[in-house]
């Protein structure tokens, strides 16, 4: 129902949306991921026209929002959206907040746009809060009004930008099972959001957004548990991710020292973790480099916090090359100490085919 091509939005300085295309089907319910800064607002602003896309074009249900000659007005009222901050009226009551567009914009009566309003504050379970104003009620409360006042117009597509992200965390809860009900409800939705687990929640498809449009798009279970690409795997495993090249057999060992010292610090990597970090990329290296031709090695080293699993991967090119063959006994034994795997493969049509993944031994 809403089809996108091309869309483009460029600002003076940066340009977060490249080229973007996609189509969104009745009844998705989209959660749009990805690193702050790369677009997932402004596409959203986008899709209810609350940006001008500088190139590309949008189709709601087959008309053309994009066309200067569409009514902007109309567009809106299909599309509700729910930002960050909830900007209720606060002259106004609970219900008359929700009353206020269906009457103004719907023409519905006075009475209906109450029994409407009243019906949508039970489902957000706040219908003893109707007389009260908006400074009365907590964050929490807040947001869920919002959403009963976005519902109250009847939108086809709910737009949902970092609902909870502004909300005391011991809130962000019952927000969320407002929205978990309404996903249910076969609306379509796209939301903004930085937690995980309630993306997959509440999601048939995510988007992760990253380089100038969507990344990644697929269902839950393909981009959390088998991301394709590199940086949606890195996002979704929260991955600290340290990278170094190495350009010949001189390179400066101290300073790459320091880089990784200061990486483990960074993130906290627990002192006896880091010093086999170290350790692992300094015995590697000594096995390694003596059996390359061409010493060039592409050395990534990936950290997730919550399991503390770190592991290098290194790269290179050259015939098939593993350190099987490397003679130095002590730093072999050193490496096997500390390691969990050390695996060597082959990935045919890489630049840099040859491939090791060291898994460092956790301290448990
Ligand atoms: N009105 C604006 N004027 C200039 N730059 C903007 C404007 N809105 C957003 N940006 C920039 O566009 C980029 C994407 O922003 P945004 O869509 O808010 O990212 P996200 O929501 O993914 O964090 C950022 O670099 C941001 O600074
Ligand atoms: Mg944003």
């Amino acid at each position: 129902m809403i089809k996108i091509e091309h869309l483009k939005k460029e600002y003076p300085n940066v340009t977060p949306l490249m080229d973007v295309s996609t189509e969104i089907r009745d009844g998705d319910v989209i959660a749009v991921i990805g690193p702050s800064g790369t677009g997932k607002s402004t596409l959203l602003r986008c899709i209810n026209l609350l940006e001008k896309p500088t190139a590309g074009c949008i189709w709601v249900d087959g008309v053309e929002i994009t066309d200067k000659k569409c009514d902007i007005n109309r567009v809106r009222q299909k599309m509700g959206m729910v930002f960050q901050s909830f900007n209720l009226f606060g002259h106004l009551t609970v219900v008359e907040n929700i009353m206020l567009s269906p009457m103004d914009l719907l023409g519905k009566s006075k009475q209906e746009a109450y029994d409407e309003g009243m019906r949508l504050l039970r489902t957000v379970g706040l219908a003893e809060k109707a007389l009260n104003y908006p400074d009365e009620l907590s964050g929490g409360q807040k947001q869920r009004i919002a959403i009963a006042r976005t519902l109250a117009m009847n939108p086809d597509v709910i737009l949902l930008d970092e609902p909870t992200s502004a909300l005391d965390p011991t809130m962000v809860g019952e927000v969320q099972a407002v929205i978990r009900e309404l996903a249910k409800t076969g609306k379509t939705m796209m939301i903004v959001t930085h937690e995980m687990n309630f993306a997959r929640a509440i999601s048939n498809r995510v988007f992760y957004m990253d380089e100038g449009g969507i990344y990644e798009d697929g269902t839950p279970e393909q981009v959390f548990d088998h991301p394709k690409r590199e940086k949606t795997r890195r996002f979704v495993k929260k991955l600290k991710v340290l990278e170094l090249d190495i350009e010949n057999r001189d390179y400066d060992f101290l300073g790459m020292a320091g880089q990784i010292e200061t990486y483990c610090n960074k993130n906290q990597i627990a002192p006896k973790l880091a010093n086999r970090v170290q350790l692992a990329f300094e015995e590697t290296m000594r096995l390694l480099l003596p059996l390359l031709e061409n010493p060039q090695v592409h050395a990534v080293c990936e950290y997730a916090q919550a399991t503390e699993h770190v592991e290098w991967t290194l790269c290179y090119p050259g015939p098939r090359q593993g350190v099987s063959r490397a003679h130095d006994e002590l730093a072999k034994s050193v490496l096997e100490g500390i390691t969990e795997s050390v695996e060597y493969s082959w990935q045919e049509g890489e630049q840099l085919p040859n491939r090791l993944s060291i898994v460092i031994k956790s301290m448990q």
